[in-house]
């Protein structure tokens, strides 16, 4: 890592030079219009906190635990697909870096590694997220290879039952492994640390998917997967079903509405996660900041909360836990530096969101993750002592 890396735009830049291009533009961009996904992180940002001083916070703790797991700091590496052309084996190398930095990595259905491939690579136990596809056998297949390789909790993702467009992945093809037009092979050409990675990789296709499922050979178009295999009648009957198959902790992602997470809660979810999917589904959606407090309020008694979609800094971290969430899930804020630098660049991203953190936190004048609160938040009664 040769270049000075400050915080995560520091990597997303790297990133965007160092990969080509329709990989980059499958993770920094939203759906439609992208309005969710830019209010996502603007509205993290244009929350203030409040500064005190004179606290002693010499000794200060941002270990925390997230489905019963203990955790360096409230963070999990967020599931997302394609993670494998980031970097080759670049699932592999997440979890390496996750589990170096002590906190869980998440592998996506939609991952270029397998399950058993990870499983083989890493010494500790990883996170599987499910997407519930039209075949319940492959579902429930899916659910007991997850099982038999040890994972500890399985991450339904509710968001998805059809696909939101991203333009670029339209206009760039987007596909796995890259289409050989003329205009992807010079721009693979440009990118030789990718390239040599790629050829080394012990995949280019969805690893969980192609030759598990009958007929399905050659999955490559990430907008055909979607349409022939995520099944646009899911229910919260699926989540109670599949609570009835996974004995570990249950989380249920794509929460935006105080209703649905009561839905959650009462199908069995163990964790409700409060997410726009990274503003890649509903445009138009609220930001999932701006979601989080309705759902704290309803459900925060009952179960554990925890936020992605925007996190990009250790401040975001802490206003996401200031306003009820015992952790976040960072995609981006992983995927860049992976990008960037392969199991380096997201050791080095959680190093900076570490630091970010504890440094705001201490700023805030608290010194114990555990205890932070809505206290810490200049939003409301931005005139009175507290
Ligand atoms: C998949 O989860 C995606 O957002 O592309």
């Amino acid at each position: 890592m040769s270049d000075p890396i400050a915080c995560i735009e520091d990597f997303r830049v790297l990133a965007r030079r160092r990969i080509p291009r329709m990989f980059y533009d499958y993770v920094d961009s939203g759906s439609y219009t992208e309005s969710t996904y830019r209010a996502n992180e603007a509205d993290l940002r244009e929350i203030r906190l409040r500064q005190r001083v004179g606290v002693d916070i010499g000794s200060r703790h941002i270990r925390t635990v997230m489905a019963g797991h203990d955790v360096a700091m409230p963070v999990a590496l967020a599931p997302t697909g394609l993670a494998g052309m980031m970097r080759g084996n670049g699932e592999i190398l997440a979890a390496r870096a996750a589990q170096r930095f002590g906190v869980p990595f998440t592998l996506s259905t939609m991952s270029i590694c397998s399950i058993e491939d990870v499983a083989r690579s890493v010494p500790g136990p990883f996170w599987f997220q499910l997407y519930v596809m039209r075949d319940r056998a492959f579902v429930e297949h899916l659910i007991d290879r997850a099982a038999s390789a040890g994972c500890t909790a399985l991450v339904v993702t509710m968001d998805l039952p059809v696909g939101g467009q991203r333009h670029k992945d339209v206009r760039n093809g987007l596909a796995t492994p890259p289409r050989m037009t003329l205009s992807n092979v010079l721009n693979m050409a440009s990118k030789p640390v990718w390239s040599w990675s790629m050829a080394r990789a012990k995949r280019r296709h969805f690893g969980n998917i192609v030759g598990h499922v009958k007929g399905v050979g050659d999955m490559t178009s990430l907008a055909s997967w979607v349409r022939d295999q995520f099944d646009p009648t899911v229910t919260w009957a699926d989540i109670e079903w599949i609570r009835t198959l996974w004995h570990g902790k249950l989380v249920v992602k794509g929460i935006l509405d105080a209703r649905d997470a009561q839905r959650a809660v009462d199908a069995g979810a163990d964790v409700v996660v409060v997410s726009n999917h990274g503003g890649r589904q509903l445009d138009g959606a609220p930001s999932s900041i701006q979601a989080l407090p309705a759902v704290v309020d309803a459900v925060g008694k009952r179960t554990e909360i925890w936020f992605d979609s925007g996190v990009r800094s250790g401040q975001d971290v802490l206003k996401a836990v200031a306003f009820g969430a015992r952790g976040t899930l960072v995609g981006r804020g992983f995927l860049y530096g992976l990008a960037a630098a392969g199991e380096a660049g997201v050791h080095k991203s959680l190093e900076i969101i570490a630091a970010e953190l504890d440094a705001t936190m201490a700023l805030c004048g608290c010194a114990d993750i555990t205890t932070v609160g809505r206290e810490i938040l200049a939003i409301r009664d931005a005139h009175s002592e507290m």
